[in-house]
């Protein structure tokens, strides 16, 4: 019993800012940016055009049931990961409920593992399933960080962006498991956000060092317990998604992995960090760039604040 992924979507804001917009901010440079993480442009929602939060969500789920060609009312399970939803409550898998007209016994929820988020989503969906009124799944990973940056903070506010993806997920009896793994390890010093009643902006807090060197532990870890569980090499995967955090990290654990490069191919140079949007939106682009179709086998894996890591091998149908 498990899933696979009938089909994909993503939404980025129309307003594109380069690294030479960032220097206008803080002082800062493309080639800093760029040579350190990857990054030469982001994406930021434009209040004015009326992109938030929801409308993302929306319009990448709206893409991914539109490829997976089923209506919002066979649903039976949505899930938003999200740390940066507009309202606390109702949660952003609620409002998407609403905008889509899904049906009332749909589990609607949002989940919280920051960065990893989209692929702890695959894993919770996957266990969900079983137990749903109806066996598609709907996850979709979004944030919107430039609404939780610090413009005044140049070590953290030229990595992130703000973005959207979605998957359809189908659970059938003869369909693999995810092979999913996931670990946290609760630190509120290295990478934190303040909620509401901390008497401070909700800014993004980062000891870039020290995610560095977590993240450098845990992505090759869990891409590696990943084949492991499944029975599977490298060589038997069509295409990692990792979370787009800073090339350099990507290029790290292809390398410790022995990975072919080409099979890991990451999109940061134009998103930024858009956290939980990260793994779904390049899953997104790659599907549409026909650069992996039915039967493709796609391992992924994302970390994040928490400090959260998740790992999944996902077929395409
Ligand atoms: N422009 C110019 N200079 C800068 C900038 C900037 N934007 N930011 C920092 N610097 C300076 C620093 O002040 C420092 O100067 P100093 O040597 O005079 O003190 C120098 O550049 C080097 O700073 P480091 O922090 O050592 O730079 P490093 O090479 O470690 O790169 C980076 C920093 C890119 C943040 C890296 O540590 C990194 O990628 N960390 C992981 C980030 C990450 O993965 N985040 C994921 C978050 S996921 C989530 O859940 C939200």
């Amino acid at each position: 019993m498990g899933v696979k992924i009938c089909g994909t979507g993503s939404a980025v804001p129309s307003r594109v800012v380069t690294n030479d917009d960032m220097a206008k901010i803080v002082e800062t440079s493309d080639e800093w940016i760029s040579t350190r993480t990857g990054i030469r442009s982001r994406h930021y929602c434009d209040a004015e055009a009326g992109e938030t939060h929801r409308t993302l969500v929306r319009d990448a789920a709206e893409r991914a049931l539109e490829a997976a060609g089923i209506t919002p009312a066979e649903v039976g399970v949505c899930l938003v990961a999200t740390f940066t939803a507009d309202t606390c409550t109702p949660s952003a898998a609620c409002l998407l409920q609403a905008d889509l007209g899904m049906a009332e016994d749909t589990l609607c929820f949002d989940l919280n593992a920051a960065c990893a988020g989209f692929v702890y989503g695959l894993h919770v969906a996957e266990a969900l399933l079983p137990a749903a009124k109806r066996p598609y799944a709907l996850v979709v990973g979004a944030d919107v960080l430039s609404h939780v940056m610090d413009f005044t903070d140049r070590t953290t506010c030229v990595l992130f962006g703000d973005g959207a993806g979605a998957a359809v997920l189908a659970w059938r009896e003869d369909y693999p498991q995810l092979h999913a793994v996931w670990g946290s390890r609760g630190d509120d010093t290295s990478l934190y956000a303040p909620g509401a009643g901390a008497g401070e902006p909700s800014y993004l807090h980062m000891d870039g060092r020290a995610v560095f060197r977590f993240a450098t532990e845990v992505m090759p870890k869990c891409t590696k317990e990943v084949l492991e569980d499944a029975g599977i090499s490298a060589d038997d995967v069509d295409r990692f998604v990792f979370h787009q955090a800073n090339k350099r990290i990507v290029d790290f654990a292809v390398k410790k992995l022995g990975l072919d490069p080409a099979k890991c191919e990451g999109n940061i140079d134009h998103t930024g960090n858009t956290s939980a949007g990260s793994v779904p939106i390049l899953l997104d682009e790659i599907v549409r760039a026909g650069e992996v179709g039915p039967g493709s086998r796609i391992l992924m894996a994302g970390f994040g604040a928490g400090l959260t890591w998740a790992g999944a091998l996902a077929e395409l149908v």
